[in-house]
């Protein structure tokens, strides 16, 4: 039923007045204005095939996912707003080219997020990064935050919030309320994400349209545990310790 809901959000094909220019080059799947799904290409499919399947080991188990992690970073990336500028090149020819306007910093909610924090260094050279730690209680999946530290000036910035898990949805809405009390404007917050349930995404835009989740598939539903379903497991512990 929830999946069934999410899908409402599809546009109807024959109306994409609301579509940047940008994104509908890019191919992208766009439910609601601000829910991204990456492009379901053969390549990502069998990436997540591999991080999916419960005998991958942790090895390759970070080594795909990282690989799935750069693919969110880029498309962050794409989608921070641009000015035409025109380059001089060689031989006195001229390139009308593009460059990004504002300043950005990644926020990871720790721990899982922290995994996310390598893809974002090794596309955007010295980038700030701040932390939330965030945990689910084990019984009962509802959050609890325990630590933030952030950027003194991130306000002024994009943010690129990492967790690879949106399950329920409460770990990043708490973190969301973190970054808006600290005065980031919601349209600057960019989620980015490597597997949601129904339920979380919908609970969270329907929260905060404003911000846009970047993900990179959405399944099922979550089972009695809050568990995604199929799912991958527990990220954070499929990652760094088993
Ligand atoms: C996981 C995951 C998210 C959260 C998602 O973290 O990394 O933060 O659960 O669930 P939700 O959408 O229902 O809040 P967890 O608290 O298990 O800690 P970890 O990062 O140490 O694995
Ligand atoms: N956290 C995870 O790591 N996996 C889930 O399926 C849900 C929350």
């Amino acid at each position: 039923l929830v999946l069934e809901e999410v899908k409402e959000y599809i546009r109807d094909p024959e109306d994409d007045t609301e579509l940047t220019d940008r994104t509908r080059d890019l191919g992208l799947v766009v439910f609601g204005d601000n829910v991204i799904l990456l492009p379901q290409t053969n390549q990502l499919i069998g990436l997540y095939s591999i991080i999916r399947d419960k005998s991958t080991k942790r090895g390759d188990f970070v080594f795909y996912s990282d690989r799935i992690i750069r693919l969110l970073v880029e498309e962050g990336l794409n989608l921070l707003p641009v000015e035409e500028c025109t380059i001089q090149c060689h031989g006195g020819n001229e390139y009308k080219g593009s460059k990004f306007l504002g300043k950005i910093c990644g926020v990871s909610i720790i721990r899982a997020g922290e995994s996310m924090e390598m893809g974002l260094r090794d596309c955007c050279r010295s980038v700030r990064i701040g932390k939330i730690l965030i945990q689910r209680d084990e019984k009962t999946a509802t959050p609890k935050l325990f630590y933030e530290k952030l950027p003194e000036d991130i306000s002024d910035r994009y943010v690129f919030l990492l967790d690879p898990m949106l399950a329920t949805g409460g770990s990043a809405m708490m973190a969301v309320e973190v970054l808006l009390s600290r005065g980031v404007k919601m349209d600057r917050i960019f989620f980015l994400n490597l597997l949601a349930a129904p339920e979380g995404i919908k609970a969270f835009n329907d929260k905060y349209p404003d911000v846009k989740i970047i993900t990179g598939g959405i399944d099922e539903k979550l089972d009695e545990n809050k568990y995604i379903v199929p799912g991958l497991g527990d990220f954070g512990d499929r990652y760094y310790c088993i």
